[in-house]
């Protein structure tokens, strides 16, 4: 996250300076003073994406100035920090527009993630109103969107390597844009003036494809009537994209890394040998060691491949770049279906960051495709999104345990990371509908007044 100017406002020097602290040790700006005044002439002399402001000051009502900086800066965004809190002074405040609120006293740790909450959403809203109005992307590499930290090194790979002869292997899960990375590779590269060819290895039979890529010989087999040119031959002085390398045969794979050793091969059925150079980028969205360890790839192949690996990371290690791509999808799309949407809703932004993507950038493309299509308000919000993710997706597969001791762990972490947070936010909003009043809150959400008092309790939720 980049750098925020922040402005904590609080008459009490241990709390200022705590929350400065605590602020730099973020990676952000945060300048501390204590009264509203102060607060008033510094928000008018410098630019700030965040306040801290106590609802208690020495010169004035926290809520009055809540409100005057509503009106003179709308999309600043502010925590209050409440003392004695009472529900109906938090309610007061998040009507007013407060962000969010923090009870003092709070901890290091509820201080940063209401911090970093809100950032993010200043983030997030920013970078929406900017993608929304820009007409046009600009791209070093055509029409390739991303510049998350983790795929700007794919980028400097290619670069570097595209002008070379050298074997590529590019691993990646599904949809995340192996080819379309080769294609730019190609592309940078001397042969860019000869067509870029891709097979999927997947595709074809054993067989086929080994006619398709060696051509055969009149006689070769039943039906071989005439001698045919493989793509080693036809396509010779460009790049082949090889997909799904995983799946070749151990004889296509023998004779594969007879091209790439000597640039030599031989026409299924023939005899003379024939020359060829064809720079070779191949893909796999499998292990290829696992393949090798159980005997199904050959080493000496895997190894003359891997000469320059370049990792594709899943759409789920890249969040960053997924606002960008779904609005050059939809862009695309809206075009294509003469449908002029706006944009989407921050909300609905949100929901896509948020979502795994299992299908990775091809997953996201046929989403936004279909709600070009089905969306007819002019903008797609949160609620257009319903039946387009599938909600059993969620992020525990990198974190599958393998013990009963450690799944116990990995439901204590659920708990106090996914659960806990929840089930207090569903108390104090039931509170704050309420007025504070616990039996009419345990009766909206269907709870025993017992039992919701226990979990009031247990969450340390001051009300009345
Ligand atoms: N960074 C990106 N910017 C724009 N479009 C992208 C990007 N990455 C992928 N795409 C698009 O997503 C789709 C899937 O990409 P691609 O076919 O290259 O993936 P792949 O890794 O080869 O998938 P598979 O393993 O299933 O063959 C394509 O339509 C491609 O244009
Ligand atoms: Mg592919």
């Amino acid at each position: 996250m980049r750098k925020a100017n922040l402005l904590i406002i609080d008459d009490e020097p241990a709390i200022g300076q705590g929350c400065a602290m605590i602020c730099k040790d973020l990676g952000h700006n945060p300048s501390w003073c204590g009264t509203a005044t102060d607060g008033r002439k510094r928000l008018q002399e410098g630019e700030y994406d965040l306040v801290l402001l106590d609802i208690r000051l020495p010169d004035y009502d926290g809520m009055e100035l809540l409100n005057e900086i509503h009106q003179d800066f709308p999309e600043l965004h502010v925590i209050m920090m409440t003392g004695f809190s009472t529900v109906q002074q938090t309610v007061k405040a998040m009507k007013k527009g407060a962000f969010d609120y923090l009870e003092k006293p709070f901890s290091t740790e509820e201080l940063s993630q209401a911090v970093t909450k809100a950032l993010k959403n200043v983030q997030l809203r920013h970078d929406n109103l900017h993608l929304r109005q820009q007409l046009f992307q600009r791209f070093e590499f055509n029409n390739i969107v991303g510049d998350s930290p983790a795929i700007l090194p794919v980028f400097e790979a290619i670069k570097k390597v595209a002008p070379t002869d050298t074997t590529v292997l590019i691993n990646g899960e599904s949809g995340t844009g192996k080819e379309l990375f080769a294609g730019a590779l190609h592309a940078r590269s001397g042969r860019a003036e000869k067509p870029f060819i891709a097979i999927d290895c997947s595709a074809f039979s054993t067989s086929l494809l080994e006619s398709e890529l060696f051509g055969h010989v009149k006689g070769a087999f039943t039906g071989a009537d005439r001698d045919k040119q493989g793509i080693f031959e036809a396509a010779n002085g460009s790049t082949l994209f090889l997909d799904e390398v995983a799946n070749l045969d151990l004889n296509i794979q023998a004779k594969l890394l007879r091209v790439l050793e000597y640039g030599q091969y031989k026409p299924v059925g023939g005899r003379s040998i024939k020359k060829t150079d064809i720079r070779i980028i191949a893909a796999s969205n499998q292990d290829l060691e696992n393949k090798m360890l159980d005997g199904s790839f050959r080493p000496d192949l895997y190894y003359r491949l891997n000469v320059f690996p370049i990792d594709l990371p899943p759409l789920r290690q890249r969040k960053e770049d997924i606002p960008k791509l779904a609005y050059h999808f939809l862009k695309q799309f809206c075009k294509k279906n003469n449908k002029p949407l706006d944009g989407f809703s921050d909300g609905a932004l949100e929901t896509l960051i948020n979502y795994p993507w299992p299908g990775n950038v091809r997953q996201l493309k046929n989403v936004v495709e279909r709600l070009v299509i089905m969306v007819d308000e002019q903008l797609v919000d949160s609620s257009s999104l319903h039946g387009h993710l599938d909600a059993r997706h969620h992020e525990a597969e990198d974190t599958m345990p393998a013990t009963l001791a450690e799944l116990k762990a990995y439901k204590q972490h659920l708990l106090d990371t996914q659960y806990n947070p929840v089930e207090k936010s569903l108390l104090q909003k039931a509170l704050i509908a309420s007025s504070g009043n616990i039996s009419k809150a345990a009766k909206r959400v269907g709870m025993q007044r017992s039992n919701f008092s226990t979990l009031v309790k247990k969450h340390n939720i001051s009300h009345s």
